[in-house]
């Protein structure tokens, strides 16, 4: 370990310097990034030719090393106009992008100047996250992006990902996919399952085996639903618990927790958890979801010739949207449906508040969904949260809710993830 640093250093020394254009390069290449030093990361940053070398390690930084880790992160996601909706919006100029900046959004509107009665003045309300995804954004490119996150899941780091935003905005198009799903469409989700086993089966031949254990539930009018279990059996209690007193580790009493060993498995399940999720037609949306699904990737991998271990959850999470009630005229169940929505988005809502302000008390045990997020909200977990916006213009408010929100969120510090291994 010490002689390889010394290397590495040195070769961030001759970086420093004037930047040779091989020698330093390849010395950094041998190595795995865990070696590198913080302070050579920010002499790489600065070497232009470095960075362009090191342009997708430096992704992997910004995950694993870069020293602005503990913040929950935040992507941020403008859906296209639907063809259904071109006849209410015309364009889209209250949102705008920058074409070199994809970390900048905007919102802008007209308002009447407080000066004059005839003069208008734009509004424009700046925002910045980790990564804007304009509406052109196809699910590849977002997945391109979250890719060395939920790889870390392997190396037994705790991931959660999740998607927030007002009902219609693109959450389930994003995690999951459109209905008439295609290898194109394929959302977060599914895909993040393909790259766990890729990467499995390759880190196999290294010497690893992995075991997978999947569950599926729902969030529906703050009670617990098994995703995984089409016909549930009637007084199925389910229950959030500690594993053991001793330990952090949540678990769901009388959930289906299925050992997996192919992606083809997960597929499966997937499309049982889809079939049996809550949807409904709303004013917002056709196939609204009216709950919030957590799907769970529990990961153990061993090396036994170096007796190590590791231990980690992927946790991706779709939540259902908040609507405006006055907006969405929901009605009996819808508006009970969308009132439990509420109730606990904003139970979400005050747990980040607490944290921001580093409270003594962190709220967790008001609604279901944080508390069974408790420990990807505070604790030692690598955490994203993509916030889906709609580009019509009716929605300015929500989604200028959404995103200061979002920008709330994005300063939330979390503490630093540690990976499980022994
Ligand atoms: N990036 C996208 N490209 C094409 N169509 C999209 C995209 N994002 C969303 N859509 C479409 O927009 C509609 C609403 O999306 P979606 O159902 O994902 O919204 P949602 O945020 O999950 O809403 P809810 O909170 O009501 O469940 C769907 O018809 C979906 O297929
Ligand atoms: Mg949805």
């Amino acid at each position: 370990m010490w002689s390889l640093n010394v290397v590495t250093v040195c070769g961030t020394l001759l970086c420093a310097i004037n930047c040779l254009p091989r020698f330093p390069h390849k010395i950094h290449s041998r190595f795995p990034l865990r070696y590198i030093l913080r302070f050579e990361t920010n002499v790489i940053m600065r070497c232009i030719k470095c960075k362009d070398y090191y342009y997708h390690q430096f992704k992997l930084l910004t995950f694993s090393h870069y020293p602005r880790q503990g913040n929950i992160r935040v992507f941020c996601r403008v859906r296209p106009l639907l063809d259904s909706e071109t006849d209410k919006c015309k364009d889209m100029s209250h949102v705008q992008f920058t074409t070199n900046d994809k970390k900048a959004i905007v919102l802008a509107k007209m308002e009447e100047s407080r000066t004059g009665r005839d003069r208008k003045v734009e509004l424009k309300y700046d925002f910045s996250f980790d990564h804007v995804f304009n509406p052109k954004a196809r699910q590849v490119e977002v997945f391109e992006e979250i890719a060395q996150l939920v790889q870390s899941a392997l190396d037994g780091y705790n991931v959660c990902i999740f998607a927030y935003g007002q009902t219609g905005s693109g959450k389930t198009y994003t995690m999951e996919g459109p209905d008439d799903i295609t290898t194109e469409t394929n959302g977060m989700i599914p895909r993040a399952v393909n790259q766990i086993f890729l990467s499995a089966a390759k880190m196999e031949s290294m010497g690893w085996t992995f075991n997978f254990t999947a569950n599926f539930l729902e969030i529906y009018n703050e009670s617990l639903r098994d995703l995984l279990v089409t016909k549930p059996e009637k007084n199925t209690e389910y229950e959030i618990k500690l594993v053991s007193s001793t330990s952090e580790q949540l678990h769901v009493t009388n959930l289906k927790y299925v050992p997996v060993s192919t992606e083809a498995e997960v597929h499966k399940l997937l499309t049982v958890a889809k079939a049996n999720r809550s949807v409904a037609k709303t004013a917002a949306n056709d196939r609204s979801s009216r709950s919030h699904s957590v799907f769970q990737l529990q990961i153990h991998g061993k090396h036994a010739q170096r007796e190590l271990q590791c231990t980690s959850i992927l946790s991706l999470v779709d939540l259902a949207g908040s609507e405006r009630l006055d907006k969405s005229q929901s009605k009996g169940d819808r508006l009970r449906e969308a009132q439990a929505i509420n109730t606990s988005l904003s139970c979400l809502g005050h747990v980040i508040t607490s944290l921001s302000n580093k409270d003594s008390h962190i709220p967790y045990r008001n609604s279901k969904l944080t508390y069974l997020l408790q420990s990807s909200l505070g604790g030692n977990s690598k955490t994203l949260m993509f916030v889906n916006i709609s580009p019509l213009d009716e929605n300015f408010s929500e989604s200028l809710n959404s995103l200061r929100f979002a920008s709330k969120v994005n300063e939330c510090i979390i503490g630093t993830a540690q990976a499980n291994r022994k």
